[in-house]
């Protein structure tokens, strides 16, 4: 009998932890890092609602900070565009009550206003223009948060509660990560 076996028992167990060591090393603990801080800073973001939204783009796991806070101003325009045509499809459904809609049309006023003041925000984000993003990431933080208060102030159950939810953790995300960079760049 060759050694064999056991080298090659050997290898694969060392493969093994090589692969463990890159899976992570690639580098994820940037994530843990960078969503420890925003937590800490801003307790609306949490840590493993920030952990679970990075990690839902594969390209997380490669990024430096400033790759990361692109990430995730990209998560929230894409949020924030999907509600926006859910409530287009709300208010075109017949079955939605006229009470209802009226909330629903200021919504989509904020949310299509935070569609365009995202771009603005993307564009001045990709040239290092923090203190620029961050003033439209602000903005863009209040739409959801109104449009859940016209629901409220009518004593009406919001059907947008968890979107508006999402929307304004993402947008509390970008901001903490944008805020951090401008910090960094002074
Ligand atoms: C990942 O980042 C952490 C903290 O920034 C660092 O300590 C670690 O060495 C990095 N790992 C790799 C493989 O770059
Ligand atoms: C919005 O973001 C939240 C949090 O990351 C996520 O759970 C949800 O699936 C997103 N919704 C859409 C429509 O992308």
């Amino acid at each position: 009998m060759s050694p064999c076996p056991s080298v090659s028992l050997f290898l694969v167990f060392f493969l093994t932890v090589l692969h463990a060591a890159s899976a992570d090393g690639g580098n994820t603990s940037i994530i843990h890092e960078t969503c420890k801080k925003c937590a800490q800073e801003d307790p609306n973001v949490g840590y493993k609602f920030c952990v679970a939204s990075l990690e839902s783009n594969p390209m997380s796991h490669c990024a430096d900070l400033r790759g990361l806070g692109l990430i995730s101003i990209k998560l929230l325009r894409h949020n924030v565009t999907e509600t926006r045509s859910y409530v287009k499809k709300l208010l075109k459904s017949k079955k939605t009550d006229p009470f209802i809609k009226a909330c629903l049309q200021d919504c989509l006023e904020l949310y299509t206003d935070a569609v365009l003041t995202l771009e603005e925000a993307t564009r001045a984000y990709k040239v290092e223009r923090y203190e620029e993003a961050n003033v439209d990431l602000s903005s863009v933080m209040d739409a959801p948060t109104t449009c859940e208060d016209g629901f409220a102030e009518k004593g009406a159950a919001s059907p947008l509660a968890e979107r508006n939810k999402d929307a304004f953790r993402l947008s509390a995300l970008a901001l903490s990560i944008v805020t951090m960079l401008s910090r960094s760049s002074h």
